[in-house]
């Protein structure tokens, strides 16, 4: 069936020789591993964690961080395989079109519009909201009508945006740079609040470890849980149960490994270097995680913690100001590169769905001199930029963690599938435990989107039945693979 054609994995990789489409392969597995913090670390650890402690986990937020981590390790062991055996821009993309069809593969493009687009526009919005509360703390408030959550339009939130798309056009190294020097930052606070927050560290705040469960009055209608509406469950708050449920939501503090997979056109040793960035960047915050929030419910009682700047109040709640004020300018700088590098992933899947013709195959041209795909990268910092100053986003955050669970439990059924169809292919990494490692990640990633409210699934839906019309009105016709090769022969691979 046309619908499921796919597109073979020598096909995709041959696309990537194409002298009007080439991008330039300049990052090495460090550079990888940086781009990975320099995405990963940002609005979870920086605001979520005190809202989470406070409101579902208690202390033990740092094990919700733990099985959210597991989780996506069990989902990055997957990614590490595709994108060493197909080392191509589009990551999750790419992936679905070299083992489950044309179809699935656009689904998954439109899906991760709402991982990276979405996303960099709720990190921005937090962006603005902490230059916000570092300008007033500096004596010199923003106007509540262009910043913020309530802002008629959110200059801020726009501009930074539309900085970091002029950045990103010039060169993926210059962005690679940029991000070294402000990942750099990123982890100097972290580390300093990890250090630091030790001499101010009161045992007593450890007991109870797990607070005990609290029936929390049942969230109603179309913001309860999914599973609560599935199953009758009434959530409850705290507890074993509280400290999982709170995984689905600090979920969203690992969002960005993956799209260490989307730069793979842009590596210089793809094979090698992109199972070790997507790994090594897990890893590294992982562990950054997990002592962070270790000491910051040590600081303060967690009923205590604040949920918009968490990691710079508890600093203020013992006295340390001038550790507060560096903080901020840490999550500052922090937010930035997680804006850019959404992006940057946001621009490369939708370069490998116009290579393919799924999107007007003009907008994947790259530019010149920079060897970046400029089009895309204007066209998506434009959109991005209205997104994030005109939406209020807090209230469709969730949007981005299903969309992203959506592409995991995507990836790791397809590398299963790859296995079987095409043994023969080189993998230099290999997921351990096949089928098991990515059958425990799709019922994990599973488990975490049954957590999140109705309303996000709702819009998900929505989402994708436009994704699909689209797809009718648009790709379908137009795709390469619709099209036979010259000689008569056809690139759809007999299923
Ligand atoms: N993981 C990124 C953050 O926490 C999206 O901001």
């Amino acid at each position: 069936m046309g619908v499921l054609r796919v597109k073979s994995v020598e096909q995709s990789i041959r696309d990537t020789e194409a002298p009007e489409h080439r991008l330039r392969k300049d990052l090495s597995a460090l550079d990888l591993t940086v781009f990975g913090i320099g995405v990963i670390v940002g609005t979870g650890i920086f605001v979520l964690t005190g809202r989470v402690a406070k409101d579902m986990a208690g202390p033990a937020v740092a094990l919700s961080f733990v099985a959210a981590g597991v989780v996506c390790a069990l989902a990055a062991l997957c990614y590490a395989e595709f994108a060493s055996t197909v080392p191509v821009a589009g990551s999750a993309y790419t992936f679905a079109f070299a083992t489950l069809g044309e179809f699935p593969a656009w689904i998954i493009g439109w899906d991760l519009v709402l991982e990276m687009a979405l996303g960099a526009a709720v990190v921005a919005v937090g962006w603005s909201g902490y230059l916000g509360s570092l300008l007033a703390s500096l004596g010199v408030p923003l106007p509540a009508a262009i910043a913020g959550e309530d802002a008629v339009f959110n200059i801020p939130a726009a501009l930074v945006v539309l900085l970091l798309t002029a950045v990103l056009v010039l060169g993926v190294k210059l962005s690679s740079r940029v991000n070294l020097i402000i990942v750099t930052l990123k982890v100097a606070v972290i580390l300093l609040v990890i250090v630091a927050g030790l001499f101010f560290l009161t045992p007593a705040n450890y007991t109870p470890f797990i607070p005990p469960a609290r029936q929390t009055p049942a969230v109603e209608g179309l913001a309860a849980p999914l599973i609560q509406v599935l199953f009758g469950m009434t959530p409850v708050a705290f507890g074993v149960l509280g400290v999982f449920g709170a995984a689905a939501i600090v979920f969203f503090a690992y969002i960005g490994f993956d799209v260490v997979a989307t730069a793979a056109e842009e590596t210089r040793n793809p094979r090698r270097d992109l199972p070790i960035g997507i790994i090594a960047s897990l890893a590294v915050c992982t562990l950054l995680y997990v002592a962070v929030s270790l000491v910051v419910v040590g600081m303060q009682p967690y009923g205590q913690l604040s949920r918009a700047a968490p990691l710079a109040d508890a600093f203020k709640a013992v006295g340390q100001i001038w550790a507060a004020t560096l903080i901020s300018v840490g999550a500052l700088a922090g937010l930035t590169t997680v804006v850019m590098i959404l992006m940057l992933g946001q621009t490369r899947v939708m370069f490998a769905m116009s290579r393919d013709n799924l999107l007007p195959r003009g907008l994947a041209r790259v530019h010149p001199r920079f060897g970046t795909p400029y089009r895309i990268t204007v066209m998506t910092g434009l959109v991005v930029a209205l997104l994030a100053g005109l939406v209020p986003l807090s209230t469709i955050a969730e949007l981005v963690n299903i969309g992203t669970l959506f592409a995991f439990v995507v990836v790791s059924t397809a590398v299963v599938v790859l296995r079987r169809t095409r043994p023969d292919l080189p993998r230099s990494f290999r997921t351990p435990l096949v089928p098991l490692v990515p059958a425990l990640s799709v019922l994990a990633c599973l488990y975490l989107m049954l957590n999140l409210p109705v309303e996000t699934w709702l819009r998900f839906v929505a989402w994708m039945l436009i994704g699909i019309v689209v797809y009718i009105g648009y790709g379908y016709r137009h795709s390469r693979l619709a099209r036979p090769l010259p000689g008569g022969r056809s690139r759809v691979r007999p299923s």
